[in-house]
C-alpha cells in the first residue's frame, strides 16, 4: 500500500504548516518511525506536490519502545512512532503532530524539559539506598517502567506546562518511592503527591488509554492515594 502522511511542520520559531509525503514501505510491518527515517534517507525530499523540502525533525533513540522519545501524535493519538505500525492505519492516511502540552522545537521534535522539571521540584529521588519489600515490589516494577515520554499528559485535560498538578508522569515515579522510600523520608514525598497529584487528578483515566508502556495508571492512583493519602500499609 502507498501511505500519505501529512506532517504538521513547523521551522524554528516560525508558524506551523502542513505538508505531505507518499510513502511506500519496503516491509509490510513498518512503523511510522521507519518511514520518516526513509523518508530523510532520501537523496532528494519530495513532498507530495513533487516539491523539494528540508528534512522532517524528529526524535528517536532505542527505536524499540523503551527510551520515550519518539512520542509524537499519530492521527489525534500520542503514541510512539517506532511502535505505530503503518499497516493500522487501513485508509492509508496518517497524520503526524507534535505532542500538544509542550513548545515546539521544530517539525515533531518537543522540549520536554517541564517533565523534569516536575520530578526535580517534588524531588523525586533516594538519598538513601530503597527499601525493597515483598509485598510492594511488583508495583514498584511496574512504576519503573515509565519512560517519562509525555503521552499521558498529551490527553489529560488536567495537565499544562507550568501549573501545580504534574499529572501522570509524576505520579507513577512517586508510586516507586512511595514503595520504596525508608518509611522515615516518606511523609516529605507524600505531601508532595497530595500537592501535585491527588489533588489536581480528575480520576477520568484518559491517561491509562494512551500509556505506551502499559502501565495502569488506575492502579498507581489507587496505590498512591493509598499510601500517601489514606496512610494505609
Ligand atoms: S505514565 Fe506512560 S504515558 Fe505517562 S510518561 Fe510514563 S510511560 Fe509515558
Ligand atoms: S486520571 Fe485524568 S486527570 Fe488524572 S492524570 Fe490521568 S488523565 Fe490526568
Ligand atoms: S525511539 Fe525509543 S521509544 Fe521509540
Amino acid at each position: 500500500m502507498v501511505y500519505k502522511i501529512e506532517i504538521l511542520r513547523r521551522k524554528h520559531g516560525e508558524k506551523p504548516y502542513k505538508e505531505t509525503f507518499v510513502y511506500e514501505p519496503v516491509r509490510e510491518d513498518e512503523s511510522v518511525a521507519t518511514a520518516l527515517q526513509r523518508l530523510n534517507e532520501r537523496d532528494v525530499l519530495l513532498n507530495a506536490d513533487g516539491k523539494e523540502t528540508s528534512v522532517i525533525e524528529w526524535e528517536c533513540s532505542c527505536l524499540q519502545k523503551k527510551c520515550g522519545a519518539c512520542a509524537m501524535v499519530v492521527n489525534g493519538v500520542p503514541k510512539l512512532a517506532c511502535s505505530a505500525k503503518l499497516s493500522d492505519y487501513k485508509k492509508g492516511e496518517i497524520r503526524l503532530e507534535p505532542l500538544r502540552k509542550f513548545p515546539v522545537i521544530a517539525d515533531l521534535t518537543v522540549d520536554r524539559t517541564i517533565l523534569h522539571e516536575n520530578l526535580k521540584t517534588i524531588q523525586a529521588w533516594f538519598d538513601s539506598a530503597p527499601h525493597r519489600d515483598d509485598k510492594r515490589g511488583s508495583l514498584a516494577f511496574e512504576a519503573s517502567r515509565c519512560l517519562q515520554c509525555g503521552c499521558c499528559l498529551d490527553v489529560c485535560p488536567n495537565f499544562y506546562a507550568g501549573g501545580e498538578f504534574y499529572s501522570m508522569s509524576v505520579c507513577v515515579p512517586t508510586t516507586k518511592l512511595l514503595c520504596e522510600l525508608p518509611k522515615n523520608e516518606r511523609d516529605k514525598i507524600a505531601r508532595e503527591y497530595a500537592k501535585h497529584v491527588y489533588n489536581g487528578c480528575g480520576k477520568a483515566l484518559s491517561c491509562k488509554n494512551v500509556c505506551p508502556a502499559g502501565i495502569e495508571t488506575d492502579e498507581m492512583l489507587v496505590k498512591s492515594n493509598a499510601m500517601a493519602i489514606w496512610k494505609r500499609k
